[in-house]
C-alpha cells in the first residue's frame, strides 16, 4: 500500500480521508488550471455521503500532493460511487500515489459490504491507461466534456480478491 520507490527514490507519504477544503487547491491546480477556483468545487462535494481522500508527503513539511473524491451516485439505476477529482501533483507523478489513493478508498468500500461495490468515472483520455492499470474498464465511446477535453466513461466492480492481489 505504501507509495513505491521509483523515478527518483522513496516517497514518505500517507493516505487518509480529507476535507474538501484540504484538497481543493490541488484539485484546482491540476484539473481546473486557469479557471476560477469555484469551478473546482463539484455539486455534491459538500454532502455527508461524499468522501475526500488525500496523499500527503511528510517532508520537508506535510503537503497534499494527491487527491480523489467519491460521490454516492447511481450506475444504471443502482447505487454506485462516482469517482471524481483524481489528481497527483505533476511533481509527484509516477511514484504510486494514485495507485495508493485508489487502493485506500477501495479497501474502505470493501470494509462495508452493504455499501455499493461499483465505481464509475468520466476518465480523461490521457488518464485512461492509469485506470486500466488499476482494474477499470472503458465502457463508452470517446466523448467531449467542455473545458476538460475528451473522456471515456469507465467502471470498476470491486471484488475482495482483486484488492488483495493488487495490494
Ligand atoms: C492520472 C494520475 C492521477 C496518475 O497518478 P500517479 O500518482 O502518477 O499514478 P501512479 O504513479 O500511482 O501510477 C499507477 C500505475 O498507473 C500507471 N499510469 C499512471 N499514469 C498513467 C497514464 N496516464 N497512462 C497509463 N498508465 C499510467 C503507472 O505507470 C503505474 O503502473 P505500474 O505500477 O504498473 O508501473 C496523474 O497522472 C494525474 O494527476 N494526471 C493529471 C490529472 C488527470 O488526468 N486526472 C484524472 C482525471 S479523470
Amino acid at each position: 500500500m505504501s507509495p513505491r520507490e521509483s523515478n527518483g527514490g522513496p516517497i514518505d507519504a500517507i493516505i487518509r480521508r480529507a476535507t474538501l477544503e484540504e484538497i481543493i487547491d490541488l484539485r484546482h491546480a491540476v484539473l481546473r488550471q486557469g479557471l476560477p477556483r469555484h469551478t473546482a468545487i463539484f455539486p455534491g462535494d459538500e454532502l455527508a455521503t461524499s468522501r475526500h481522500y488525500a496523499a500527503i508527503v511528510r517532508s520537508p513539511a506535510d503537503r497534499i500532493v494527491g487527491c480523489v473524491t467519491l460521490h454516492l451516485n447511481e450506475w444504471e439505476a443502482h447505487p454506485a460511487w462516482q469517482l471524481r477529482g483524481m489528481a497527483t501533483a505533476a511533481t509527484h507523478r509516477g511514484h504510486g500515489l494514485g495507485r495508493a489513493l485508489l487502493q485506500f478508498l477501495e479497501k474502505e468500500i470493501l470494509a462495508t459490504p452493504s455499501a455499493p461495490q461499483k465505481l464509475w468515472c468520466n476518465a480523461r483520455v490521457p488518464a485512461a491507461g492509469f485506470y486500466e492499470t488499476m482494474g477499470w474498464k472503458i465502457v463508452s465511446e470517446e466523448f467531449e466534456i467542455p473545458t476538460a477535453g475528451p473522456h471515456f466513461r469507465m467502471t470498476r466492480e470491486l471484488k475482495r480478491e482483486d484488492v488483495k492481489r493488487e495490494t
